[in-house]
């Protein structure tokens, strides 16, 4: 644990809550970034995981009175902790059926945590059953994603994994791009925001921030500038071969042939990628 994590607001509230909690250490630094600009405002908040409902108190302290803190559990049990003025629903986080009654109730909400079986249906489900219903503004955040990468009781890695899962939302909101000429999902209309930290991952839910991209300019000439991109190869070869043959000279039609094979650039993506294999190599290790 280090100890600016120990000087946190939420840390603190989470060490001196009056019920038994379990979170990893790393969370609350990013608790702090991702939920402080809520404080004392009147948002509704859900955590799907309740236990001995620890966290609840945590949280209620660390929103405010404002704050309707909501608990989900499997666990009946958990209906206990209403006398302390939470509400509890008790469901399955992976049933549709619930996530359809829950927000019957509970209309919109501002932000959902999912620490809850950590498995992959369930984290999946939270987010694709709670989408539609989370405020502009607001924030999906599943915990314990490390699942994705555990075997044992967890089936991971796997293709179904939480996190590949999020890695397609990261495609989805690339869709927003014309250049890729592809539909916009629901998922491209919602999402504005992917975070993955360690064991976490957020999203943030913008329904005015994610419109369809377009290219804009300011009123000034472009004077000089023309994409280089290609031009390492292309410099390489001119300096070779120009000394020598003089074939590659500004008017020579095998210049104009050279130049466009170049922008097609499938030979060079060749070459670029075995430069990237060995920063993955290195990457991975
Ligand atoms: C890690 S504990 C939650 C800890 C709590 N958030 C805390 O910080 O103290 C996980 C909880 O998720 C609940 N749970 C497991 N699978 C569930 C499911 N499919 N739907 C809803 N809750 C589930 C368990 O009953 C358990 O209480």
């Amino acid at each position: 644990m280090n100890k600016d994590t120990k000087k946190l607001l939420i840390y603190k509230l989470f060490k001196n809550s009056k019920k038994f909690s379990i979170k990893w250490s790393n969370y609350f630094q990013v608790y702090e970034k991702i939920f402080s600009s809520y404080r004392n405002k009147k948002i509704k908040f859900v955590e799907i995981g309740v236990a001995n409902g620890g966290s609840l108190f945590m949280w209620q302290k660390y929103f405010g009175k404002n704050a309707k803190i909501i608990g989900i559990d499997l666990n009946p049990r958990a209906k206990k902790l209403e006398k302390h003025g939470f509400k509890i629903y008790i469901g399955n986080q992976s049933n549709e059926k619930f996530w359809n009654y829950f927000y019957k109730k509970e209309g919109k909400i501002d932000i959902i945590l999912d620490d809850g079986g950590h498995k992959n249906l369930q984290q999946i489900s939270t987010v694709h059953y709670s989408l539609p219903h989370i405020k502009d503004g607001g924030k999906i955040i599943v915990e314990d994603t490390s699942t994705s990468y555990l075997k044992k009781e967890f089936g991971n890695p796997s293709k179904y994994s939480f996190i590949n899962y999020a890695k397609n939302i990261v495609d989805n909101i690339h869709r927003r791009s014309p250049l890729l000429r592809k539909k916009i999902s629901f998922y491209s209309k919602k999402i504005f925001l992917v975070e993955f930290f360690e064991s976490i991952v957020v999203l943030s839910i913008d329904s005015r921030k994610c419109f369809q991209n377009k290219e804009v300019s300011n009123k000034a000439q472009n004077e000089w500038a023309i994409d280089y991109r290609h031009n390492e190869y292309f410099e390489k070869l001119k300096s070779k071969f120009d000394k020598k043959y003089g074939l590659l000279n500004k008017r020579s039609f095998f210049r104009r042939i050279i130049r466009k094979i170049f922008y097609r650039n499938f030979i060079f993506n060749i070459l670029d990628n075995q430069k990237i294999k060995k920063i993955l190599r290195d990457l991975n290790n």
